[in-house]
């Protein structure tokens, strides 16, 4: 998993298995960049206080109400595209 900033956003690239996710880079909690926090599964785990976001569709793990934006991924050769 890696943070990058694309036109000032933070986003979290994750790749889980060789499928690679783009979710929102920002912890609604306190505002971490999860991309420097760590991947369980498909789980980012926050690196300040460790709340967890699927990297499949941005959905908290104990609450469901709180969801991260994520992003359509397409792998060209070594280029990562998003789509914001
Ligand atoms: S800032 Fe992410 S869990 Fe607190």
């Amino acid at each position: 998993m890696t943070e990058v900033v694309i036109e000032g956003r933070s986003l979290a690239i994750a790749n889980v298995e060789g499928q690679v996710y783009a979710m929102d880079g920002i912890c609604p909690h306190r505002n971490a960049p999860l991309g420097q926090g760590a991947l369980h599964g498909t789980k980012v785990v926050c690196p300040w206080h460790a709340w967890e976001f699927d990297c499949r569709n941005g959905e908290h793990d104990y609450n469901p109400s709180i969801r991260l934006q994520t992003f359509a991924v397409k792998v060209e050769g070594d280029d990562i595209l998003v789509e914001l």
